[in-house]
């Protein structure tokens, strides 16, 4: 029976050029999706640009421009960049867009209608100078947990603390130097917590893999809170209706562009209509597929605002993991963060979908790029195994037989083997494991070879009455590569579709697999994939490197930090360390983790902040004694001015250890 189904990659942000991190998810969206249509479904594949928020405001600004003409370029190098990928979406839209804007009001509408929109006033850090709210990535400052400078306003990249900008000490406007100050607005949020249960049986229906919901269900199973839908102007995006200065936050607007992109696609192509994939219970699927850190936007917030607003639920979220290479996060300085464009200046776009495929397996797992396995995946397995066999016998077929096939196959036992793996392949395909595919592909091909190996065509040729023999050898190697080519067609187009003019057949679907070509003429066989060299990968790193003087300050960071591992005792001396009595212990309005001690260190008293709030009880510490670097600098904090650090060990949290002289030492003592 055939499906009718809506699949969606995530959008990219509209701030940037295209990179192998997007091309990861779309070319495993592409690969799923021509699956379908190999085997006959209606799909629409949509997508769009997600253009909105802070970030593409000051992009714009920063390059003298409007967002509108900002977002619709990028638009434009996307759409480019994705096709040379052979990715082939039906619409590749804007969220900037007139559907999308009737959209979200419609949704919001609903929402509202149903009691389901609440406004509360929220405490934010504001950037007096320029007039704005501060997302928590146009914050840093010193992380409460660990001190680290120089971290953003949600987490600390050094000991993986998580918390709010405002807990943040010392912060700075990324925006405009600034120390932000703290300010009222109000917000309005969806009532996420009312579709609890609701979520629960729907994450664990099926739509999601079990090692997702899992993950999601511990966010379920501790409570969710309210979503927190709207940002203060200035914001590029769409005002929320009866609101002059309030506008939906990007993540509201951006999944409704899947709608308005299939909208738009509507409008120039009326094929399909919009109901008959979003009514509530119809028959059509819709697939997300994303990459595993938005999942909450996916799994939870989406379908919830969906039912509140009467629309259909997904049918399953197919999630990702991210990419690393030779293990490590891509990286602009190592070369390894590679923009498509560039690596389209010197690799073939099949071959990074074809080592995709090999990665990909339908589950969260992180997909390694290890550019010698790529070089050999491609080169053996495609080069030497599959095109081999094409190459190996169509020669004898134009030069001995005019091009012409046998009348039979030669092996019906080889045949047989291969016709029995189709479904298999089929079902991988469908549970997004292309990686297993690759392989029984790969198996098969190998199967081939040997074959025909085994019956040396350029042997047969030359033995007495063995023709028509060499004939058939080549006819079924030529049969059997075909299969493979459906086969491999949802990842490698481009070849399928040179494979068929070769065959001389008109495009191939997963149904055809079993009428082999008899008695039939092929075309004369021209080279159909080459080579992929190791030092054209190197090239491509080479050129990828963002910048040299970045290169040389990562190296010059590097050999600092390698620099560092000692320090001389010179510089330890500088530290003053002294022994400080506590002599009260507060907690501190509005700050969860920090307790306010007053300590004595001799000839004086001091305030200093300490974030060891969950691990005491503060009346437990007055008249302990414990080590405090005297000497750094006061730093103002918004409670108050800290003048000094009490030293302690752990991992943070409950798990803190204050540090203690023995008993006897006195306030005031220097610590060497
Ligand atoms: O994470 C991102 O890059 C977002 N732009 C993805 C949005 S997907 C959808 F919800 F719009
Ligand atoms: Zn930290």
């Amino acid at each position: 029976m055939s499906r009718r189904i809506l699949v969606t990659s995530a959008l990219p942000n509209a701030n940037g050029a295209i990179h192998i991190g997007h091309l990861l998810e779309h070319i495993q969206t592409d690969i799923w999706v021509r699956y379908q249509r190999l085997c006959g479904h209606k799909v629409v594949y949509v997508c769009a640009d997600d253009t909105h928020g802070t970030a593409t405001m000051l992009k714009a600004e920063e390059e003298g421009t409007t967002p509108e003409i900002l977002i619709e370029r990028i638009r434009q190098e996307h759409i480019a960049d994705f096709r040379r990928f052979y990715v082939e979406h039906d619409n590749f839209h804007s969220t900037h867009s007139e559907e999308n804007r009737v959209l979200s009001e419609l949704i919001y509408e609903r929402l509202h209608k149903r009691g389901l929109i609440f406004t509360t006033k929220v405490e934010q850090l504001f950037d007096a100078e320029r007039n704005m709210f501060l997302a928590d990535r146009f914050v840093k400052g010193e992380c409460p947990r660990c001190g680290a400078d120089d971290q953003y306003g949600d987490n600390c990249e050094v000991c993986g603390a998580t918390y709010d900008a405002t807990d943040l000490l010392n912060p700075r406007s990324l925006i405009s130097g600034t120390a932000p100050q703290l300010r009222e607005s109000e917000h309005y949020f969806f009532d996420l917590p009312q579709y609890s249960e609701m979520l629960k049986d729907w994450t664990t229906s099926g739509t999601i893999a079990p090692q997702v919901a899992n993950k999601l269900s511990e966010w379920l199973d501790s409570g969710l809170k309210a979503w927190d839908i709207s940002r203060d102007a200035p914001y590029f995006g769409f005002l929320i209706p009866g609101t002059t200065d309030k506008y939906f936050y990007v993540w509201m607007d951006a999944p409704i562009g899947y709608m308005a992109s299939l909208q738009n696609y509507i409008d120039k192509h009326n094929e399909v209509t919009f109901d008959e994939f979003w009514a509530p219970q119809n028959e059509s699927e819709v697939h997300h597929f994303i990459g595993k850190d938005i999942i909450n936007f996916h799994a939870l917030f989406w379908p919830a605002v969906l039912d509140g607003a009467g629309f259909r639920k997904p049918t399953r979220i197919h999630t990702h993991g991210f990419i690393t290479v030779d293990g490590r996060k891509m990286s602009k300085s190592r070369g390894t963060s590679i923009d498509a464009a560039t690596y389209l200046d010197f690799l073939e776009p099949e071959y990074l979908r074809y080592y995709y495929a090999t990665k990909l397996n339908g589950t969260v797992d992180d997909a390694d790029i290890n550019f010698d396995d790529f070089v050999q995946r491609v080169n053996s397995d495609l080069v030497g195994k599959v095109v081999n066999i094409a190459s190996r016998c169509a020669g004898f077929i134009t030069k001995q037989f005019d091009g012409k096939l046998a009348a039979a196959l030669d092996d019906e036992e080889l045949w047989s083997r291969f016709m029995q793996a189709q479904d298999a392949i089929g079902e991988w395909y469908e549970a997004g494991d292309t990686s297993k595919a690759m392989r029984e592909i790969c198996a098969l091909a190998d199967l081939a070879n040997q074959y025909i190996a085994q019956n040396p065509p350029w042997v047969l040729i030359k033995e007495e009455g063995k023709r028509d023999r060499a004939q058939s050898v080549c006819s079924m190697g030529i049969n059997l590569f075909r299969v493979l080519m459906i086969f491999l067609k949802p990842v490698l187009p481009k070849l399928a579709a040179d494979s068929e003019a070769f065959l001389r057949v008109k495009p191939l679907i997963w149904s055809d697999v079993p009428t082999p070509l008899l008695n039939h003429e092929i075309a004369k066989y021209e080279p159909l994939f080459t080579r992929l060299e190791r030092k054209t990968i190197d090239k491509l790193v080479a050129a990828s490197v963002v910048d040299e003087k970045v290169v040389e300050k990562v190296a010059e960071e590097e050999s600092a930090t390698a620099a560092t591992d000692h320090i001389s005792i010179d510089d330890f001396n500088k530290v003053e360390l002294r022994v400080a009595k506590i002599i009260k212990a507060e907690p501190v309005a509005g700050a969860d983790k920090l307790l306010q001690l007053t300590l004595d260190v001799g000839d004086h008293q001091r305030c200093v902040f300490a974030g060891i709030k969950a691990a005491y009880d503060p009346a437990s510490l007055i008249g302990r004694l414990t080590v405090v670097v005297a000497n750094l600098a006061p730093r103002k904090m918004r409670f108050g001015i800290s003048e000094g650090m009490v030293l302690a060990a752990g991992p943070g949290a409950a798990e803190i250890f204050l540090l203690s002289p023995d008993e006897g030492a006195q306030p005031g003592m220097i610590v060497s």
